[in-house]
This record gives C-alpha cells, structure tokens and sequence, in this order.
C-alpha cells in the first residue's frame, strides 16, 4: 500500500494560443512556489543581465531544460512544482498536435486545464480550439487565465469582455469553467499572491484554485479492470492451472475475489495470485502487472477484461459513439477495415456514420462528409466485427479510450461516449447469464482436445440453395469420421422440427433459430466435437448473432459455388465443387493450417 502521508499529484495542461504568456505563468508558479533549485532565479536573471536582454519568467524553464541530465525538475514538456497541499506536473504542450496525440494515445493524461488568453489580443482561433479539445478529451476542471492584465492597465472592462465572450463559446462545447482570473505573469499577480493593481477582484490566485481542484477518483478506489494481457499454461506435466496475466488498471484484486471476465461474461474464482521472482502475494492493486490461477478452468482469451463480481461492469456491444482525433496522412474513410485497440483487445473495425466533423476553432461543423482528414477531429459511430468490453471515459477513462491502427500504425485514437445497442444485444444478455451460470467440468478443455486429436470447431458451411452444401457436409463428416476425428454433422431440418418446433412459422423466428442452432453448437463444442452445419445464404448479421452466442475464435465459414450473394465475411470460398473430393480435401487443409486436426 502507498504511504498515506504520501503527497497527492496532479496532473495539470496549459494551454492557449501562441505567445499569450504560458511560459512566464509557468516560470511564476515555480519561482512563486518555491520549486525552483536553490539559486536558479539568480543565475538566470544574472545571466540576462550579462546578455544585456530583458529577464523572462519563460527562460527558467529552459534553463532548467539544460540541467535534465542532471535529473532535475523537468523534462521536455513536463514542469514540476509543488503547493503545500500537492505536487504538480504541468504539461506545457509544445504544439496541440502533439498534445491530442499524447492525451488520445494515452501517454499523458491531464486532470485539469489552465487557458490562457492575452489580454492584449483577446480570444484568438487557438484559444477556442484548445478549449474545444479539452471538451473533446473529457476534461473538466478548467481555469481560465487571463494575461498580461499589465499590458491593459489592469482594466476591470477588458478582463469582462474577453470572459464574457469566451464564456459564450465554453457554453456551446458544454465547459463550464472553475473561473476566471486576470493575471500578469511578467508582473505576478494572482499566480501566488493577490495584487493590488486589481482592487476589483477578489476571486482566487491560481494556485489557490489548483488545489482547490479535486482530484480524480482515485485508481484504485474504482472498480477492477484488469486488460487479459495473456494467459499461459503451466508447462509441468499434469498441471492443468492457466495463468492470467495484465496489468490492473484501476481497482485491486485480494485471493478469493470473484471475477467475471467480459465480453464473455465468464467467470472464476482467484485461486492464487502469483509472484514474479517473488513471494506470491494475496493483494495486488491498480498500476501493477500480476499473474493469477482460478479455482475453475475456464477458457478466456486475450483482450478480455477481467472484473468483479459484485461491482459495476464495463459496457459490451459492437458500437460505439466516440470523439477522435485523426492524425495518419491517410484520411479515415467509411468502408475500410481499421483495428481498435481498447485495453487489450485488438477488434476489426470500421467506420459506420460520421455525425460531424468540426473545426475547433469556430465550431462550425462540415455538413456530410465522408471521410476524416488528418488533424480533423470527428464525431463518429464505429462498428465492430465482434464485440468489445469497455467503459465510457467520463466513468472509466483507463478502459475508455482506444486507438486506430491503420497500416500497424496509429491513425488516430479519442474517446469513448456511448455504448449503443447492435442487433446482438439481446443475445448478449441471455449468454452472459448462461456463461455466468455455466457448471463447469472437470475435464479441461485442453485434455479433450489432447484427448480426441483435435480442437472442438463449428464448421458453417453456407452458399446458395442447391449448391452441394449437404453433399459437401456429409461427405466432409465422413471423411474426417474415417480419419478418426469426433466429428458431427447437423442438418438444419434437423433442428427447426425439434428444439424449433414451438417457434417454427413464427414471426422473427430466423433470429431466435439461429440463436438456438448456436447454443447447440456451443454445447457440442464444449464436448470437443467438430461440428459441420450447412445453412442457405448466412449474412454478416447471422454470423455475429453465432459468434455472440459461441465466442468469435471457434468457427470457420466457408461458402461454396460461384455467386456470393450475402455480405458475411467468410473463411474460404470454394466455387469449383465439379469433384467432391478435390473440395473436401481443400477443406480438410484449411483445418489443418489453422490447427483445428493436425496433419498425419
Ligand atoms: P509559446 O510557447 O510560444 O506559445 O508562447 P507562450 O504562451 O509560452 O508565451 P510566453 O510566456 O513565452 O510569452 C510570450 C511573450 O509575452 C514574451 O515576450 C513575454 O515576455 C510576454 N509576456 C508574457 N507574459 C506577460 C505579462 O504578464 N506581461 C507582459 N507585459 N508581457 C508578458
Ligand atoms: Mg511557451
């Protein structure tokens, strides 16, 4: 556990546009504080004098550049200081590129903001722009400075009229401010102290509503989110445990905990929580890698997200609402598959609607446009092709947040807002309670498949009617039957006037028929069996409904003949079935190449 006494942080951004005075608010709060190493002011300001140029606020903050290999207090764009009450990090954000880009990949995370406007020039394209980003990267706590008060005379009217008007704009992108306060960074005033040159003021300095800020809920006061990493095996003989692995975003995890991993809705008990090279622990908490063993063998896969019982659990669906920003010279198009990476999970993506695209920094959206060009950022709707576990970023930004990869390079990346139903979500429901409820067996699945040579598979082969599909599927059951694999062939007639005979001829009973169909196959597989199930014309939609009810990895479509018909994305595609044993044998190697039987 972290020390108590330990000293809060806070993570601070400044931002506005060119030249409005952030360094030399930044060099005040160092100097004012008393952050500054032990004759550094007199140093600098000795120097300038020697230079025989003006002494700035802003070149302590290079001159504490210089000193970086010395291990002192800054790095390229991150100053420390400290109030009694907290340590700050300020990032000075050398450009909003780079800024978005860093807050959208994750590799800094601002709580707060201060907005800098020069009194002088009044609010200018970046200042609405920069305020338009922090709305967009979710950020709340948000002071707004106004600058160079000196330069104005201190002028009560001037100070009104830039925060009236940007008060204005704030409101249309949904930010209301902490404040408003005039300030001169050249001068001091209202950074630590309060001045008399603004008897008309009577707010707060600027450290005063820093630490008035609160700070985020604490990580690990949120409930567990942990990404699956990866998940070994034991490798001793006769020792079935699997080890999940990641790094625990938020929350804790204690020997005992009940979890329920998602999107799968699966769940185990920790059996123990192991050490790395070091003595296993029994409680692990947010910001740590851990490895642990469940009482029950369940089979949970990468990019899942491991979380408890009893606390509030992440979003699951197939679409997502979100704000993102662009940034590869490619722009992002409708149509074109992208992957998501949100946690762990790397999920085939594409763009379904662009609600708008603004330009910050008026606001004005452009109406209709189908693609996304580099630095726009966008409002838009993503689909997935299988579902996701995450949260919203104003609940969870740990889990709310994603990037694009594009060509295995980041495109883009933003925020999550809004889970939105898909066509599968009533399913979802219904699997997760079964997986939930799902008495496991002893025998683990590895040991089946050891056992019968082969891993448990829903063969769906699909095309248009009288094609050969039952031919082909008989043919493939027997062939593989014969080479000794558990293997099961289910005519789909088989199903509609059995388990389907209450719902035959009803109103939307392809949907629930297919949902049935799938939890059959989910049970067959379970037992370790290689399935084959022929069905007429399968679509996209049809596919995600199995792969909702099923899990995504165990199934290989394939479509047989020449016209394809339907928009499913399939595995293999043979159109030239003249000789069925020429296409049971491509088939048998598809099955071979992806591991499912094993080659003699
Ligand atoms: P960039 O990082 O280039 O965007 O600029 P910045 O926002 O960091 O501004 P900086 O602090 O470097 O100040 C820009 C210029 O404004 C400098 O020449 C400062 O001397 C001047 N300046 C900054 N603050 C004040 C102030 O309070 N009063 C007066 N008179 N001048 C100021
Ligand atoms: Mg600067």
């Amino acid at each position: 556990m972290k020390s108590v006494y330990e000293k809060q942080q806070m993570n601070i951004v400044i931002a506005g546009h060119v030249d409005h005075g952030k360094s030399t608010i930044v060099g005040r709060l160092l100097a004012d504080t008393g952050s500054l190493p032990q004759g550094k002011l007199e140093q600098v300001r000795e120097s300038c004098k020697r230079n025989s140029k003006p002494f700035e606020y802003a070149f302590l903050i290079d001159a504490l550049k210089d000193e970086q290999a010395q291990g002192i207090t800054i790095d390229s764009a991150r100053v420390f200081f400290k109030t009694d009450k907290r340590d700050y990090i300020i990032i000075d954000a050398p450009g909003h590129i780079e800024f978005l880009k860093n807050m959208v990949t994750g590799a800094s995370r601002a709580e707060a903001a201060l907005l800098v406007i020069d009194a002088e020039e009044g609010v200018q394209e970046n200042s609405r722009r920069h305020g338009y980003m922090l709305s967009m990267l979710g950020i709340k706590k948000i002071a707004v400075l106004i600058s160079k008060m000196d330069l104005v005379s201190y002028k009560q009217e001037i100070f009104d009229n830039i925060t009236n008007n940007y008060r204005d704009f704030l409101t249309k992108i949904d930010i209301e401010p902490t404040c408003f306060i005039p300030v001169s960074g050249m001068a001091g005033d209202n950074i630590a102290g309060l001045n008399s040159n603004m008897p008309w003021y009577s707010g707060e300095t600027v450290i005063e509503t820093l630490d008035r800020f609160t700070k985020d809920e604490i990580l690990l006061n949120k409930p567990l989110r942990m990404p699956v990493q990866d998940v070994y095996k034991f490798t001793r003989f006769g020792d079935k445990r699997r080890l999940i692995a990641g790094t625990i975003a938020t929350g804790s995890i204690q020997r005992g905990d009940q979890l329920v991993f998602y999107p799968s809705g699966k769940k185990g008990r920790i059996a123990s929580i192991e050490g790395f090279n070091r003595k296993p622990a029994t409680t692990v908490q947010a910001g740590y890698a851990t490895a642990f063993t469940l009482e029950e063998q369940i089979y949970i896969t990468r990019g899942e997200i491991a979380c408890k019982e009893n606390e509030r659990e992440p979003k699951v669906t197939t679409r997502l609402r979100v704000n993102l920003f662009w940034m590869s010279r490619e722009p992002l198009i409708k149509k074109k598959d992208y992957l998501l990476k949100i946690g762990t999970a790397k999920i085939t993506a594409r763009v379904e609607e662009i609600i708008r695209i603004i330009d910050a920094s008026d606001l004005s959206s452009a109406p209709q446009k189908e693609r996304i060009e580099r630095h726009d950022v966008a409002e838009c709707i993503f689909k997935l092709n299988q579902a996701a576990a995450f949260d919203l970023t104003e609940e969870i930004v740990e889990t709310g947040r994603f990037v694009i990869v594009d060509n295995f390079e980041i495109g883009g990346g933003g925020i999550i807002r809004e889970a939105l139903e898909d066509k599968q979500t009533w399913v979802r429901d219904k699997v997760f309670l079964r997986n939930y409820k799902w008495e496991k067996s002893i025998i683990a699945q590895e040991d089946r498949a050891e056992r019968y040579n082969q891993k448990s598979t829903l063969i769906l082969i699909t095309g248009q009617k009288d094609t050969g599909k039952k031919t082909i599927a008989k043919k493939l059951e027997e062939h593989l039957f014969n080479n000794g694999r558990i293997v099961y062939f289910l005519g789909i007639g088989n199903v509609l006037y059995g388990v389907d005979a209450d719902i035959k001829g009803k109103d939307n009973d392809r949907r629930e028929h297919i949902r049935r169909l799938s939890e059959i196959a989910h049970i067959l597989l379970d037992a370790g069996i290689i399935l084959i199930v022929t069905a007429i014309e399968l679509t996209q939609e049809d596919l995600e409904l199995i792969k909702t009810a099923l899990g995504p990895d165990k199934i290989e479509t394939i479509w047989i003949g020449e016209n394809i018909t339907t928009d499913i994305v399939y595995d293999l595609h043979i159109d030239n079935i003249d000789n069925l044993d020429d296409t049971v044998g491509i088939i048998k190697e598809r099955l071979q190449n992806q591991g499912i039987i094993f080659k003699p």
